[in-house]
């Protein structure tokens, strides 16, 4: 079997159903919740009996030992109301909080494995709300929801039941009321939400998405002049939420009413009921006070049941949206082909570092053997670019191995930087073959292709952390040491020692205390941490004078890179492979393949020697740089 499904991709099932249950809510603390929810209100029911029947008996001036029973018992519902609630916050509180932990764990694995391109055309700002928001609003659901409809119900049966047994026609009404109040004011209230909350969603999500467009660059929005425009959008998008809310105020209040009608009317429906009964003799008068009184409480569960079929409302609207970013990226998790273990995945440290170079087959010799595969990175007649637009980059033959340096150059928006996103899987080919191992990458999940082909990507995030967490981005097993390894070799060993606290040293929010070029070459070091055997590496210079520039690149294609490499960082970096995308040719001397790729195409290819010998273009772009290096000099 090469290919599986594992689930069915409807969209017939309730979203709300399928989010619940990645919540992987336990049913003993659901169960837990619900009996002590109960009990909190059953007490508050309980209490207004005995009280009621303690007021109206004490009128009739018993001997007072016939009433201390029931003043213990009124304590007794009044704290212990007060302590179930207490229990069952912290349980219901617990288990939700678990659940939306659950479901985001799973939605972060499957963001991660999943097929990248059906993110591209998702806005960041979107991106955050349904991870975020939307994920709070699911797990929302069971506190606010589910359990206050469950608590409800059983109280009520249990209230409607007692009541009846006082007087059988009192709770019938009571029942009647009940479901007024529990039903239909509820029904009322989700359907006015309904409409306002569908496009309560649209404006919210437009406001996170600009609200963090003007919070990432407010500076280049203040010199484009597009600030005013963007604080513009804001303001539509929040006065369009503010419209929204108001849609469903009507309704809302009517339905609101309702449940205080219905108060009203079980109260008058059991006076009306109640005082002929007593005249029959079918009740006494102290039974009539709790007939008439003990409703009261009961309806303080309904009371909350417009809300929660909001909630219920808000949680399966903002499910929908968690569902599609999880069916969108799952294409990729549910097709899996049979792959050739990567040595990797069993024993990261067997492998000597010498020994991949010396049984790599010449893939270029040999590079469709099916049984064994090419090893390593393998494109040929690839053809690069964005979903939905025509190719940028066609017809590209690269092979990456461990050991293996492949530079990359060609003037600024000829699609280099394109190329590196195909090569990493993170874009899919539009046409020609990418393998990896000999296995095309196209039916591998992203993990497994990160696990093995790391991209230093331009616009990667520096989190607001310390150094060393920077770098544990890439692998969560560096430590110190290794860490400053890395920072070294990617030409920051000065920057390091100025930083008050070394790696421990916190960076400012978005990397705002770093400058571009150093934000650069820390991304390099995070890859050079990463525990993958090829290592594609975006522009690593920019921001850097042309010498700097030159050092670092020539050690990244030779490998010979600066500083104290540990044992596992040496033996890694021995057998990695390289592509560099760089716009200088002077280092390229160090490259096993130096690759110029022209409008669209791959208009040279050999080592720096090749090239220079048989390739004017090369040579005079080589003559230019240095003229301008020794010009800037
Ligand atoms: N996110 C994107 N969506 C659609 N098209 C894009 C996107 N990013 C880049 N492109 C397009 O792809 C083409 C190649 O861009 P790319 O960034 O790969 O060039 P580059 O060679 O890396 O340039 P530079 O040297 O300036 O970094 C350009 O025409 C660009 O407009
Ligand atoms: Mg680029």
């Amino acid at each position: 079997m090469t290919a599986t499904t594992t689930r069915p991709r409807t969209g017939r099932d309730d979203p709300l159903r399928r989010a619940l249950a990645l919540l992987a809510l336990s049913p003993r603390t659901l169960a837990l919740s619900v009996l002590l929810g109960v009990l909190a209100l059953g007490s508050a029911v309980a209490l207004a009996a005995v009280s009621a029947w303690l007021i109206a008996r004490a009128s009739q001036m018993p001997p007072v030992l016939q009433l201390s029973i029931a003043t213990v018992a009124v304590r007794a519902f009044g704290i212990g109301r007060g302590v179930f609630r207490y229990a069952e916050r912290l349980t219901s509180h617990d288990l939700a909080l678990r659940g939306m932990a659950h479901l985001r764990e799973t939605l972060y694995a499957q963001l991660a494995a999943g097929r990248t391109e059906s993110l591209v055309g998702l806005r960041r700002g979107d991106l955050l709300a349904r991870v975020g928001a939307d994920v709070d609003a699911v797990g929302d659901v069971v506190v606010r929801g589910l359990l206050p409809a469950a608590v409800a119900a059983v109280l009520g049966l249990g209230t409607v039941l007692a009541i009846g047994a006082f007087l059988p026609a009192a709770g019938f009404s009571l029942a009647v009321c009940l479901v007024v109040a529990g039903v239909v004011a509820p029904l009322l209230a989700a359907r006015a939400a309904r409409r306002s909350e569908e496009l309560a969603a649209e404006s919210r999500a437009d406001m996170t998405a600009t609200a963090l467009t003007v919070l990432d660059d407010p500076g280049q929005l203040t010199v484009s002049g597009q600030l005013a425009g963007q604080l513009d959008l804001l303001r539509d998008a929040d006065r369009r939420l503010a419209a929204a809310t108001d849609t469903g105020a009507r309704p809302a209040a009517v339905s609101a009413a309702l449940g205080t009608l219905a108060v009203g009317g079980a109260v008058v429906a059991a006076l009306v009921l109640g005082i002929p009964a007593v005249g029959r003799g079918a009740l006494t008068p102290v039974e009539l006070a709790v007939v008439v009184l003990t409703p009261l409480a009961a309806f303080e569960a309904t009371s909350l049941l417009p809300a929660a079929a909001v909630q219920v409302l808000r949680s399966r609207l903002a499910a929908a949206r968690v569902m599609a970013l999880l069916d969108s990226v799952d294409d990729g998790t549910t097709v899996r082909a049979v792959r050739p273990a990567f040595p990797r995945d069993t024993e990261e440290a067997v492998r000597p570092a010498g020994d991949t170079l010396a049984h790599v087959p010449d893939v270029t010799a040999d590079d469709g053997a099916a049984s064994a595969g090419p090893h390593g990175l393998v494109a040929r007649d690839l053809a690069c670019g964005w979903p939905g637009r025509p190719a940028v980059v066609s017809g590209l033959d690269l092979t990456v191995r461990p050991g293996r340096s492949v530079a990359v150059v060609g003037p600024s928006g000829t699609g280099k930087t394109t190329v590196l996103l195909t090569l990493a899987g993170l874009l899919p080919p539009h046409d020609g073959s990418l393998t990896l191992d000999g296995v095309p990458t196209a039916s591998l999940r992203s993990e497994q292709v990160a696990r093995s082909v790391v991209l230093t990507a331009e616009d990667a995030h520096v989190f607001e952390t310390t150094v060393l967490e920077n770098l544990r981005v890439a692998n969560g097993a560096t430590t110190a040491d290794e860490a400053r390894a890395a920072l070294r070799r990617a030409g920051l060993g000065a920057w390091l020692d100025a930083l008050p606290e070394g790696v421990q040293t916190v960076l400012g929010p978005d990397a705002l205390t770093v400058s571009g070029g150093e934000r650069r070459r820390l991304l390099l070091a995070r890859a050079l941490v990463s525990p993958a055997e090829i290592l594609l590496v975006d522009e690593p210079a920019e921001h850097l004078d042309t010498e700097t520039a030159d050092a670092l690149v020539r050690d990244l294609l030779s490998g010979s890179f600066r500083g104290e490499p540990t044992a596992r960082t040496a033996a890694a970096e021995s057998s990695r492979g390289v592509v560099v995308v760089t716009h200088r040719l002077t280092p390229l001397d160090t490259a096993d393949e130096v690759i110029v790729i022209t409008d669209g195409m791959v208009r040279a290819r050999g080592t720096h020697a090749e090239l220079l010998h048989r390739d004017s273009g090369y040579r005079d772009s080589l003559w230019r740089e240095n003229q301008g290096s020794a010009a800037s000099s």
